[in-house]
């Protein structure tokens, strides 16, 4: 029924691709209307997975040009800075994994940079960290790093110019495209913060202020034209530019600490893969300031320590969130960014792992780790802030791409004339020990603000081999849920043999120490539910969580899988 609702809709609107662009120039509002989140080239060599159609068909224009999987991802996130800005976008970070068809694999870091004039308590304000500051306006930016990202992997393993993988961006923002619900729904939630920066109101919302409805015109000109900028001069005009100049003078005027030089001496960071074993597979992570990779490998490694075929569900549930309480309760006490802070990277060892093993009863949860309970927004855990893009190709290319601005809309600050949503990532440090961030999240002095440093993220872009060949890449977003959805897709996926989209299907939960709930999704069966309460999990149920993106090879072809949840609310929606 819902499918045939998605069909029905997709019939009635018009239909719009870049490549018909080229030949046959549209009308604003004119729009790709395709279900197609995940794609894949005509000759099946290349496919992509997005979290929209829009920018999934952009991946695929490029690829048409003669474009490879490293061009097509890149050119998906230019065109999400489009059309799902409120999630990621030029003025956010990422972190990229990328194998290469040449065998070279790297951790390319985007992640966002505190400015030079950061100090350790710039958010607390008469002996309390003020969430305020680091959320929204000036001091909630770092400086961004997506755009240096990009251009590095395309410019190692890309075949087309930087230029080409963003005008088709461009061309979006400028013609426009229709307020997705989704999208709707996140405007109005941030209508009245983005009501406080004229430049962000100019763009999202009316003339009385009010936010964009869905299916209203969409276009913004300034963000294509510094897109456009970007394409002609390449990454200095964002970083030694007319961008680096225009923010600085902002942020000057604004009571902002980042300047021209933080833009100047912002660097991509090529990092060491966390490489570990699971289920006969090979795993590549994110290392920090990522805990992605530590603690999806230590999750793992913990799982493994118990016979997974024999335990009922209910016990299995319950093991994976008693290891996902070990492994966030490690994360708030080890974690940050290991440039500043020594992370231990013996958390992903099985020896660790084993110890952590037999402090878990299979009967009930562990009650004595000991942590504070800081109010938490429950809100923010639900959204699905961020996003993840995978690529792939028949080369031996295979991409994994989160990309983020942090929660909706970043700090809901878009810099004069240049139509650039600033990211809010400073609130991903601990900007207090033991107060929470907006996803609930506490930190210690391994996660403090600094001068130039990165703040910890989950982010968790994974590549997974078998005997020294690719076979999946993957990723998620929403915040602190993203390590758990990676988590669940790779045991479903790697252990029990379900096909990727089987295992994205299944009921997902989320344990991340503090608060100490157990979150469950609503599909999991009432018994199991009453099962995991009588061995003492506080549940809260979630309607549905998280969106992640996954290309697997399958009897020698890439299967791109997008998330259904995403492509289900969004056909409701409409
Ligand atoms: N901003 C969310 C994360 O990086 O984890």
């Amino acid at each position: 029924m819902k499918n045939w609702l998605l069909v029905i809709i997709l019939c009635v609107c018009p239909v719009y691709t870049y490549a018909d662009n080229v030949a046959n120039p549209v009308q604003p509002g004119q729009f790709i209307a395709t279900n197609d989140y995940a794609q894949t080239s005509p000759d099946g060599r290349v496919a992509v997975a997005s979290v929209n159609p829009l920018a999934s068909s952009i991946a695929m224009g490029v690829v048409a040009r003669g474009g490879n999987a490293i061009d097509a991802a890149i050119a998906a996130a230019f065109a999400l800075g489009v059309v799902d800005g409120h999630n990621s976008g030029i003025g956010g970070g990422c972190f990229i994994l990328v194998h290469m068809a040449d065998g070279r694999m790297l951790a390319i870091d985007g992640r966002e940079m505190a400015p030079a004039a950061a100090t350790r308590d710039m958010f607390v304000v008469n002996g309390v960290a003020n969430p305020e500051l680091s959320r929204t306006g000036a001091l909630a930016a770092g400086v961004p790093g997506s755009v240096a990202a990009f251009d590095k992997v395309q410019k190692l393993g890309g075949k087309l110019k930087f230029r080409d993988v963003i005008l088709p961006a461009a061309d979006l923002a400028e013609k426009g495209f229709p307020v997705s619900p989704a999208l709707a729904e996140r405007l109005a939630a941030t209508a009245d913060n983005l009501a406080k920066f004229p430049a962000s109101a100019a763009i999202y919302l009316d003339k009385n202020n009010k936010p964009l409805p869905a299916f209203s015109l969409l276009q913004q000109k300034d963000l294509a034209g510094t897109y456009r900028a970007i394409a002609k001069q390449g990454p200095r005009y964002f970083y030694n530019g007319d961008f680096a100049k225009k923010t600085g003078r902002w942020m000057e005027a604004n009571g902002g600490l980042i300047t021209y030089k933080d833009f100047a001496n912002y660097q991509v960071k090529l990092r060491k893969p966390i490489e570990s074993e699971f289920a006969g597979y090979t795993l590549y992570g994110f290392p920090p300031p990522s805990s992605g990779g530590v603690h999806v490998a230590q999750i793992l490694n913990i799982l493994e320590q118990f016979d997974l075929d024999k335990l009922a569900p209910a016990e299995r549930y319950h093991l994976i969130a008693e290891a996902m309480k070990f492994a966030f309760a490690d994360r708030a006490h080890w974690l940050g960014d290991g440039d500043f802070t020594k992370v231990p990277l013996s958390l992903t060892d099985e020896r660790y792992a084993q110890i952590i093993a037999q402090k878990i009863s299979l009967d009930k949860t562990t009650a004595d780790i000991i942590h504070g309970n800081p109010d938490v927004d429950i809100e923010h855990l639900m959204n699905k802030h961020t996003t993840h893009i995978a690529a792939a190709d028949m080369d031996g290319n295979w991409v994994a791409i989160t990309s983020t601005v942090n929660t909706s809309f970043g700090s809901k600050v878009v810099i004069p004339g240049t139509g650039v949503v600033l990211n809010n990532q400073m609130d991903d440090f601990s900007a207090q020990v033991g107060a929470a961030n907006a996803f609930g999240l506490v930190g210690s002095d391994a996660n403090a603000v600094a001068a130039r440093k990165r703040p910890l993220s989950s982010m968790s872009p994974t590549l997974v081999f078998k005997n020294g060949v690719p076979v999946m890449t993957l990723g998620a977003a929403g915040g602190p849920t993203i390590i758990s959805q990676v988590v669940q897709t790779l045991l479903y996926s790697l252990n029990d043999s379900m096909p990727v989209e089987k295992a994205m299907a299944q009921a997902r939960i989320h344990q991340q120490w503090n608060p100490n709930v157990l979150f469950v999704e609503a599909a999991m069966p009432i018994e199991i539910q009453q099962l995991l309460k009588q061995k003492g999990h506080d549940i809260k149920i979630w309607p549905s969580m998280g969106a992640s993106q996954a290309i697997q090879l399958r009897e020698g072809k890439l299967v791109p899988v997008a998330e259904q949840r995403v492509i289900l609310q969004n056909a409701k929606k409409n």
